[in-house]
């Protein structure tokens, strides 16, 4: 890991190598960050609403389409992400280059992906934080891993409004909020909390999802409103923000989630698929269509206005 990075084997601060470790470990982040084009948080009020799902179909959807993507799983107590993609790499000593960047796992050739359950010993482990070491963890996967250029970075954050999507707030400057719920109004009151930390710390937010959006029979395709449905919608109106979508219940997004076969590379057409994809489309559009491999081949030429564009705001 990068410098003393502020740890706590240098917790007096007297010496002056923390401060030094800090500002080091700015600069490693700042430096990652600036290959980073979008940065999305996924946030939700409450658990259990389908963040995770969420945060990975949307990942995948976007690693589909040929943009480079990255995948963090913040959720320090109950990270997911692994086991929603069957990744079962663990880093070892081999990886940990001497004050190089550490490999993030892979998930096919665009998708890469970290997680804490990656670098611990044994993930059956409970693990115990404070507020402090979370936010040294979530500094830890900005500055030492190998991000490269990415299009996307995708953060999955635990429930609610505490350090984690805090600490990204103050270290991502400018990460963009995603914000999850499900339709009924118990689950929206939730919401309209993380809609008022994001004001709060000034995050932007690119728009709702309404997950768990109606059940559509699989056997006579009629839907039928289990938990009702158009609340997001309705909040994201009050709030003058964009909806991004809704995603109906869907028995196989379960078996998904539980199997390690993430439900967009179900070759199967689903409404739950429709709706994740229409996700995927709302989000391009929002953020912009430009590759950062593209970006990097240094012309606007690339862009379907013929190059007299700004790539940054074009929608072309
Ligand atoms: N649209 C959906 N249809 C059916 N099950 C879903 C849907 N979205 C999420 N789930 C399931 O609900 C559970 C909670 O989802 P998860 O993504 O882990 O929520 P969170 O990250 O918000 O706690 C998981 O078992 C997941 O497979
Ligand atoms: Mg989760
Ligand atoms: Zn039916």
């Amino acid at each position: 890991m990068a410098g003393c990075g502020g740890d706590t084997s240098c917790s007096s601060g007297s010496c002056g190598s923390k401060d030094a470790g800090i500002a080091q470990q700015d600069m490693a982040i700042a430096s990652s960050l600036g290959r980073i084009k979008n940065k999305l948080l996924v946030m939700s009020g409450k658990g259990g609403v389908g963040k995770s799902t969420v945060s990975v179909n949307l990942a995948l959807g976007l690693a589909n389409r040929g943009y480079k993507v990255g995948l963090m799983d913040v959720d320090l107590h109950g990270p997911d992400i692994c086991r929603m993609l069957n990744l079962t790499d663990r880093l070892q000593d081999a990886n940990v280059k001497q004050g190089g960047l550490l490999p993030p796992m892979t998930y096919g050739e665009n998708l890469k992906v970290i997680s804490l359950e990656y670098m611990m010993e044994n993930r059956d482990d409970p693990i115990i934080w404070r507020g402090p070491l979370k936010v040294q963890a979530i500094r830890q996967f900005i500055a030492d891993l190998d991000w490269g250029d990415l299009d996307y970075l995708i953060i999955d954050a635990p429930p609610g409004t505490g350090d984690e999507p805090l600490s990204v707030a103050q270290n991502i400057k400018d990460a963009k909020a995603v914000v999850v719920t499900t339709p009924q109004e118990i689950a929206l009151a939730d919401v309209r909390k993380s809609l008022n930390f994001c004001k709060h710390v000034k995050m932007e937010v690119v728009g709702m999802v309404e997950n768990m959006s109606g059940f559509v029979c699989p056997h006579c395709n009629k839907t039928s409103e289990i938990f009702k449905s158009g609340g997001g919608e309705k909040t994201a109106r009050d709030f003058d923000l964009k909806f991004l979508g809704k995603i109906p219940v869907d028995p196989k997004v379960v078996v998904a989630g539980d199997d390690g076969a993430p439900y967009l590379s179900s070759a199967n057409v689903s409404p739950a698929i429709t709706a994740f994809s229409e996700i995927v489309d709302n989000v391009e559009k929002i953020c912009g269509k430009q590759k950062v491999s593209l970006a990097m081949a240094g012309s606007g030429s690339d862009c379907g206005c013929g190059g007299t564009c700004n790539p940054e705001t074009c929608d072309c």
